[in-house]
């Protein structure tokens, strides 16, 4: 089969992690009899300084036109003199409203090999940690009303009953692929959106019996990641707690380097990065960890191509390169360190 591939490198160690990944894919295409067909597009720091704009239109006319979107990561020291409206990260966040990507999933996993980087004591950890963060992409505090004013500034947090409704069915359809247990994540202690998200969350339960859930409060939440991360399945909430404790939780593993990601809405079409940014004081050394982007290529065979056994191929690839203790400088404490190239050539090796 031939699938079209929208392709942003983006800035700082973006073009590095992303000539890995594709690299991967390739050896993919090979061994299946796919074919991939890359175009590359512009979005972030680098689309500022060639065309004016963080996100430009013919970027997102290419990447709707396509099968599923693949980004390295964008921002940088060089653009933070920028307003709000035109920083990179402005690019990334009209790039999943523009392609109506409201669910985005975030699994923390701890490969076998890597326990030792974990910052908890293996106990706490468990020999599986397996969880996921169902974070609402293209609503809240990220894209309500603001302004300021000479002393003074403010963001809306604002949901409807139908934005909710829709991450909530995303979390329970994948929490039944997996552990059936959703935990939702509010604050509706204190905040109205929140009561309504918790209105919402309890009336879509109905339609899942067979889901366990539970409720926590964000700060609760926050502890117990650290506490007893192995409680957790699936957690569902709202886009700026999503943020944040997907990256607490991605430091369970010991480094967020490691880590993919999934932007979904209601077609197949997906964009697939690694949660890390574009880490711009090693970019251009060769140290960079690329399996966060390789996995984000394994989710996006699997969820925008449906290609399940791909995805796992790539997947056990990654497990092997650890097993054979394959480290980037990320996550290695002490022992032999890799380059970005040595690590991608062990996982090419794998597949
Ligand atoms: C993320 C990032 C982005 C976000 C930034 C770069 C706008 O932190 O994808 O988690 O806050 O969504
Ligand atoms: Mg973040």
């Amino acid at each position: 089969m031939t699938y079209k591939i929208a392709v942003i490198k983006g800035d700082g160690i973006g073009p590095e992690i992303i000539e890995s990944a594709l690299l991967v894919l390739n050896k993919i295409a090979d061994i299946y009899n796919h074919e991939f067909n890359y175009k590359f597009v512009l979005a972030g720091g680098n689309a500022i300084d060639e065309t004016g704009v963080p996100l430009p239109q013919e970027t997102i006319d290419i990447c709707l036109d396509s099968d599923a979107v693949l980004l390295g990561a964008v921002g940088g020291p060089k653009w933070d003199h920028l307003p709000g409206h035109l920083r990179p990260e402005k690019g990334l966040l009209q790039i999943r409203q523009a392609l109506g990507l409201y669910g985005n999933l975030r699994p923390t996993n701890v490969f076998k090999a890597l326990k030792d980087a974990s910052p908890l004591k293996p106990e706490v950890i468990g020999d599986n940690l397996d969880l996921l963060v169902v974070r609402e992409l293209t609503g809240g505090i990220y894209f309500g009303n603001r302004g300021r004013s000479e002393n003074a500034a403010f963001d809306t947090l604002e949901y409807s009953r139908m934005e909710v409704e829709r991450i909530t069915r995303l979390a329970f359809e994948v929490a039944r692929k997996r552990k059936s247990k959703v935990t939702n994540v509010d604050k509706m202690n204190v905040l109205e959106s929140s009561r309504l998200w918790r209105e919402v969350v309890l009336k879509v339960a109905k339609d899942y019996p067979d889901v366990t859930l539970e409720h926590q409060l964000v700060d609760n939440a926050a502890m117990q990641l650290i506490r007893d991360p192995k409680q957790f399945d699936v957690i569902v909430t709202s886009n700026l707690f999503g943020d944040i404790l997907s990256d607490e939780a991605s430091m369970l593993t010991g480094s967020i380097g490691m880590l993919p990601s999934a932007s979904i809405g209601d077609g197949t079409l997906g964009l697939y990065e690694p949660i890390h940014g574009s880490a711009p004081t090693i970019a251009g050394l060769n140290q960079a960890n690329p399996l966060g982007t390789i996995l984000s290529t394994a989710m996006m065979l699997r969820y925008s191509l449906n290609l399940d056994d791909e995805a796992k191929t790539i997947e056990e690839a990654v497990e092997k390169t650890l097993d054979q203790g394959y480290r980037t400088i990320d996550i290695a404490s002490g022992g032999k360190v890799s380059t970005l190239t040595e690590m991608t050539e062990a996982v090419l090796d794998n597949l």
